[in-house]
């Protein structure tokens, strides 16, 4: 049990999404309302912990937050306090600053930290807790990958606008009779190309835990212009690969911990698929806007969820334990589980099974 005033810290770290304000909104006002609690915001993710950047979260700041996109704490996907580079003189060097990132929140008397973020930045909470500081974690990402819950907030909003792009591009595609292929993001996983595939009616569905034939996807291609459709829509993750090969790499950010950015094979598989049938085929790659944005009716109840879960661990003293949705009740798992394996979409899964059910080709 906590003593006095409780206080927390709070920081959202990685790539943004919808619903982190939602979060923040949670945590702050529920601290505030439920438990008479402070609250103090690092900016721009674990930079603001390093830098000891923070400031007083009360509950004006927190109020008219909901609806927004983005995070006003700012985030960072580079920020480490286990490897922060260090000019000295013309060189850099990298050093471990945890030691003084946990002595700085207990000198800022904190009684724990909440970290928002995806799987980089739960890795990180978790070595902070090995090294004695309470932390617990809220699970967010658009790319749905983080293991222990059944989805993370972020992904609802993303995979929306994914489908509002696919429905989109159909109508273009059927007035040209064009292959259309849309790159999705999603990293390793294929939870957001497989979802809003399905949602979108994507004819054929490309992901990483599924590798593709060209050829395969070919024939679809052809058996559905055959069959009197003269357009095709593929859906590609931006992690998906073809049988025997490789995903394509678009850029290594050197001072990242996770250095690789994916992107670019629906260029490629344009390219590819016009070359092997002679069909007009063009790419679209959505990129950021899927990241960008309001969060969806659904992402704001799951944040709001998270965030006074999050809230009620810390009260408890159940340290080292992330929000977690399982079937529809909100529950704890522990932060070193989460981290323990990304999670992928099994092949054999229900929602592919759907897919296949309703016409839907993996090119496999
Ligand atoms: O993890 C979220 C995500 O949007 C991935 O889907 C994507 O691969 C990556 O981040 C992009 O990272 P960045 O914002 O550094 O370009």
């Amino acid at each position: 049990m906590i003593k006095n005033k409780l206080k927390i810290g709070v920081l959202t770290g990685g790539g943004d999404c919808p619903g982190l304000n939602a979060v923040i909104r949670a945590v702050t006002k529920s601290a505030i309302i439920d438990h008479g609690a402070e609250v103090i915001g690092f900016e721009n993710g674990f930079e603001g912990l390093i830098n000891k950047k923070f400031r007083k979260l009360d509950y004006a700041a927190a109020s008219g937050i909901l609806q927004l996109g983005g995070t006003i704490l700012g985030t960072s996907n580079k920020a480490n306090p286990f490897a922060v580079p260090v000019k000295k003189g013309k060189t850099v060097k990298i050093e471990d600053k945890s030691g003084e990132v946990v002595s700085c929140c207990k000198k800022l008397k904190l009684d724990c930290l909440a970290v928002i973020g995806g799987d980089g930045s739960m890795s990180i909470a978790n070595k902070l807790a090995f090294k004695g500081l309470n932390v617990v974690g809220i699970p967010k990402t658009i790319d749905n990958d983080l293991t222990g819950t059944d989805v993370t907030f972020g992904f609802d909003s993303a995979a929306s606008v994914a489908t509002d792009a696919i429905d989109r591009l159909h109508t273009t595609a059927m007035s040209h009779n064009r292959v259309m292929v849309v790159e999705i993001m999603g990293r390793y996983a294929g939870w957001l190309a497989l979802s809003s595939g399905l949602a979108g009616g994507g004819d054929i569905i490309l992901i990483p835990e599924i590798p593709y034939k060209l050829e395969e996807i070919c024939r679809v291609i052809e058996k559905r212009r055959s069959s009197g459709k003269h357009f095709t829509i593929v859906v590609v993750s931006e992690g998906a690969k073809p049988f025997g090969g490789e995903m394509v790499v678009k850029q290594i950010v050197k001072d990242s911990p996770d250095p690789v950015r994916l992107g670019g094979i629906a260029n490629k598989l344009a390219d590819d698929i016009e070359n092997a049938t002679g069909f007009e085929s063009r790419a679209t790659v959505l990129g950021h806007l899927q990241r960008g944005g309001s969060p969806s009716a659904y992402d704001r109840v799951l944040a709001s969820r998270y965030g006074v879960k999050a809230v009620e661990l810390i009260v408890r003293g159940d340290f080292g334990k992330m929000a977690a949705l399982r079937g529809n009740e909100i529950v704890a798992v522990d932060i070193s589980y989460a981290v323990s394996k990304l999670k992928l979409v099994k092949p054999d899964c229900e929602l592919v099974k759907v897919a296949k059910s309703v016409g839907t080709s993996f090119g496999a």
